[in-house]
């Protein structure tokens, strides 16, 4: 099924506009994973190895997850825990419901294996997606709901919004991510300054249900303000940080990195490692960092936990690569466990840093 996919599948997504390509593919889990066998076929042909692992007082079959954006309405939940994830980020959703940016807003690269969006958190509104998690069934693994901000809301009643989000949804979830980076939503990246992001944070606490709660950054940011925005968030009782978001920063000037928007993929794979390496320096790698941003394979996932991440993320990969990716980077990781005679995850998390 993998080669199936490479010969079959995915030239015949590539011919399509990635936006309808992205829906079709979710279409086509939603309905594979909605009858019995369907569901064991995903698990026979993807699941990898179990690579259990502990982190926010949650148990994760192995460290790899979905990242957000790619379910923003939870439409595939029971196909992502069969193809084999380890924890699922559902989102982002906002108070309101909104349709985003103009169409088209995503677009992809093969030969930077790299995508650039523009989405604009197309969403439901947390209305809706709450009476529509009540009804699901939720996965047998750590479900994270991811937080934005309503285009129409002020800045100055942010906190209000993401507050609204995370009551409606609390029930439903594990934890939360609260996104103060994406690019899309003018001026979102603002949040991101101390006393906004203490307002939001505080906001949030009183609706989670003590259940984790961590923020999301961009890459673009520097040094001095990443460190400020941990000790932030960590002095608040932050469950951990998500490093990181698409990036607006653009290697090269050619082809879709032309477009507006966010970058991810692999041209974000180094800064996002070293925001990673940061963080897990500032804090003598004792709060939790969710690694993401252009793992494509096991060394690249191998990279970002070494250098402090305790889970990780993909996005751009399952578009570049298929479910496969999921088995060939968890297995790929259990080998490298092995090789360095090393029995859980939890031990190899920041070993580049205690070099
Ligand atoms: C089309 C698209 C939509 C995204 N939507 C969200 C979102 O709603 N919230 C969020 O925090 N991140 C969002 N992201 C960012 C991803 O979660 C991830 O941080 C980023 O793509 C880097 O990972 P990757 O290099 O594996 O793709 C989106 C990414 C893409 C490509």
């Amino acid at each position: 099924m993998g080669l199936g996919y490479s010969l079959l599948v995915r030239p015949m997504l590539a011919l399509m506009d990635s936006e309808k390509a992205h829906s079709r593919a979710l279409l086509g889990l939603r309905f594979t994973s909605f009858t019995f066998l369907g569901r064991w076929m995903l698990r026979v042909i993807y699941r990898p190895r179990n690579v259990f692992s502990k982190c926010m007082g949650l148990d994760f079959p192995n460290p790899l997850g979905l990242a957000a954006g790619m379910d923003k309405k939870a439409e595939a939940m029971p196909g992502w825990e069969n193809l084999g994830f380890g924890f699922i980020e559902v989102g982002g959703i906002t108070e309101h419901e909104q349709s985003g940016n103009p169409k088209p807003r995503m677009f992809r690269s093969g030969k930077h294996g790299a995508l650039v969006n523009r989405m604009g958190f197309n969403n439901p509104g947390s209305q809706l997606m709450s009476s529509h998690l009540s009804k699901s069934s939720k996965p047998g693994v750590p479900l994270f709901l991811n937080v934005g901000k309503s285009k129409i809301t002020a800045l100055e009643d942010a906190h209000l919004d993401y507050a609204k989000t995370v009551e409606r949804c609390q029930e439903y979830v594990d934890g939360f991510v609260i996104n103060v980076s994406s690019p899309n939503t003018p001026n979102l990246r603002e949040l991101q300054k101390d006393e906004d992001l203490a307002r939001i944070i505080e906001a949030v606490q009183q609706h989670s249900g003590n259940k984790p709660v961590l923020i999301k950054i961009a890459p673009d940011l520097e040094d001095m303000q990443i460190r400020s925005i941990v000790d932030t968030a960590r002095g608040l009782g932050c469950a951990g940080i998500v490093a990181t978001n698409t990036t607006i920063e653009r290697p090269e000037e050619e082809g879709i990195m032309l477009e507006t928007g966010g970058l991810s993929g692999r041209p974000l794979r180094q800064r996002s490692t070293q925001v990673i390496r940061l963080i897990a320096d500032h804090t003598d790698g004792n709060w939790p960092i969710i690694g993401v941003g252009g793992i494509s394979n096991a060394d690249d996932a191998w990279e970002k936990i070494i250098n402090g991440a305790s889970l990780i993320q993909i996005y751009s990969a399952m578009v570049f690569q298929g479910a496969s990716a999921i088995k060939s980077i968890v297995n790929g990781l259990d080998k490298k466990l092995k090789s360095h005679g090393i029995s859980n995850i939890e031990d190899a998390v920041g070993l580049a840093r205690r070099a």
